[in-house]
């Protein structure tokens, strides 16, 4: 689409929510993947940092092809610093594994790198002030695909007013790179009714990338 030009880091991607400033916010000039851990590191943009044991910046293979982006840290991941590590991570490390993907492979993200206090949903403000991050670890890793897992993230990157229920399944196209919600690992979790959806969608991700069935 020729209006949907590259994500920059010092500019605005059309079709991205319009409220995102990514003009001047705190990883500009972050030259690599460690400039902008340490930029999410220092950060002060929203409450969360004052309440949080670590900062949860995301991790995995700074080439993938396929990024996941989550809401944010639970109590596992905040206590360790790291992504889906608690039950939410171990589904979604098989459901990985389902279409012979390992972790180390992907890279995995969140909307918001500290954990909300009582794992609640973060404000839309919250996420918002921590959405310039997670724009720019797209552009750094440079993912063929990115997989929205739940309601925050869908909201976040895809529209406020999304509801996943509706778009889970979905691809849409962000310059250039391919984007698909879906359920949320912990969502699997307390509802596993939903797992037989979360696998098309999977599969779909599978075939866009030529993984072998
Ligand atoms: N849930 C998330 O959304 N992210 C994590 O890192 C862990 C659980």
């Amino acid at each position: 689409m020729a209006a949907d030009v590259q994500l920059s880091l010092l500019g605005r991607t059309p079709g991205f929510p319009a409220a995102v400033p990514l003009v001047g916010t705190p990883h500009r000039g972050a030259s690599d993947l460690g400039a902008l851990a340490r930029a999410v590191e220092e950060c002060g943009r929203c409450g969360l940092r004052a309440g949080a044991t670590h900062v949860v910046p995301g991790e995995g293979n700074p080439a993938a092809r396929l990024m996941l982006v989550g809401e944010g840290p639970g109590q596992q991941e905040d206590l360790t610093g790291r992504p889906f590590v608690g039950p939410a991570g171990q589904l979604l490390e098989r459901m990985l594994a389902a279409i012979g993907l390992k972790r180390e492979e992907v890279f995995i993200a969140n909307v918001v790198k500290c954990r909300p206090p009582g794992n609640r949903v973060p404000a839309d403000e919250e996420a918002a002030a921590c959405l310039p991050y997670v724009l720019a670890r797209i552009e750094l890793v440079n993912p063929e695909v990115v997989m929205l897992l739940g309601a925050t993230a869908t909201r976040a990157l895809a529209g406020k007013n999304l509801a996943i229920t509706k778009v889970r399944g979905q691809w849409f196209e962000r310059a250039g790179r391919m984007y698909l919600p879906t359920y949320h690992p912990a969502a699997l979790l307390r509802d596993p009714s939903k797992k037989r959806e979360a696998w098309e969608d999977l599969k779909k991700v599978r075939d866009y990338l030529g993984l072998p069935g």
